[in-house]
């Protein structure tokens, strides 16, 4: 019997991984793999709200699988699927529909957020929203309660998320009984919302991305166009308030990082300066896992291996959760 606490997170694959999804999700999952049984995957139907066009989606689910091996998440400690091998979660997340209040997903941020967006622009609320938006947090639960996750570990748009499967957990187990775990989000406060390019969050939907595995070029193109203030070399500057030191922190070592800082404060450097640094840890960080996921990248029949194998362990441990829960609601 393993008596580890459960860890588990999922990846949509709607665009190419970037230092965001490494910082805010990927690193603390690998991280919390060392102590946690991980469940980690591809949550290649929730790209599907998204994403219609087939080999696009199937190009980006073997990216994202490479990406993540290529950092070193090893699939014989982690059960590393993708989320539409496994029936089970669909299954239940029918299910769980059932004793969802509606009201919960009508306050979920991203379908708000669509509606809001339709209706400033003067059109019928729910206009090009699709069922897949709306009913988004129930399959996310659906992921999480499967395998009776504890500790979900994700970047702080995905805190009400989480919220929700709590709620949508606590109103089944209000209705049959204590069957499904409760599950905490796990956000590293540093590391909430690591800035773009522009400044902004950095987010596909912002084209503002560093994607963590950028050939040296285009690494240098992206890091060369951040936004920085018109602030002459010799004037002092705050450094929490620029990009590419709060990017540079989290990747160089404390003792370069407070020498940054240093410089910062007493003025004399300049952006320039600042962004061959950056550039020079990025590389340092990722260049032989760059190596790495070049290759596998490039063997679709490893990957999908890897796939299938972490599916038949999902499976296998999600069964009797859903085996449980069509029999506390008699529909067995
Ligand atoms: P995007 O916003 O680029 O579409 P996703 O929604 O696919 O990214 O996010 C995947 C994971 O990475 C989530 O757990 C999310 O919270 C995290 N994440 C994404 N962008 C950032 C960011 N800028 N800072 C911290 N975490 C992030
Ligand atoms: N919604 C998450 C995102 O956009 C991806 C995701 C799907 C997820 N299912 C999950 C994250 C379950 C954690 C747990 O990033």
């Amino acid at each position: 019997m393993n008596m580890k606490r459960i860890a588990l997170s999922g990846i949509k694959p709607t665009g190419i991984p970037h230092l965001g999804n490494y910082l805010g999700m990927i690193r603390p999952a690998l991280d919390l793999a060392k102590d946690y049984r991980a469940f980690y995957f591809i949550a290649d139907a929730h790209a599907l709200n998204q994403l219609h066009d087939a080999a696009e989606l199937d190009r980006l689910i073997f990216e994202v699988a490479a990406t993540l091996l290529a950092l070193g998440l090893n699939p014989e400690n982690v059960t590393f699927f993708r989320q539409s091998d496994i029936a089970e979660i669909f299954e239940l997340a029918i299910i769980l529909a059932a004793t969802t209040p509606k009201g919960l997903l009508n306050r979920a941020h991203a379908y708000k957020a669509a509606v809001d967006a339709n209706l400033a622009a003067g059109c019928d609320g729910d206009a090009g929203i699709n069922m897949g938006l709306f009913t988004y947090p129930i399959l996310m639960a659906a992921d999480i309660l499967l395998f009776g996750s504890h500790a979900v570990p994700v970047g702080e748009d995905q805190r009400q998320h989480v919220e929700i499967a709590q709620d949508i957990a606590q109103a089944f187990n209000r209705a049959y009984g204590e069957v499904l775990t409760v599950p905490e989000a796990v956000i590293g406060e540093a590391i909430a919302d690591i800035p773009g390019t522009d400044g902004r969050k950095m987010s596909k939907s912002y084209d503002n991305i560093i994607p963590i595995f950028a050939p040296p070029d285009e690494l240098c193109r992206r890091i060369m166009g951040m936004v920085t203030d018109s602030r002459p070399p010799q004037q002092p500057k705050d450094p929490e308030q620029d990009n590419l030191f709060r990017l540079y922190r989290f990747f160089a070592a404390p003792a370069e990082v407070e020498s940054l800082r240093e410089k910062y404060l007493r003025g004399g450097i300049g952006y320039g300066e600042v962004k061959k640094s950056l550039f020079d840890v990025l590389e340092r960080t990722f260049g032989d896992a760059r190596g790495r996921y070049e290759k596998y990248v490039k063997d679709r029949p490893f990957l999908e291996s890897v796939l299938r194998y972490g599916a038949v362990k999902a499976r296998a441990a999600g069964a009797p959760m859903l085996d449980k829960v069509r029999e506390v609601a008699g529909i067995r």
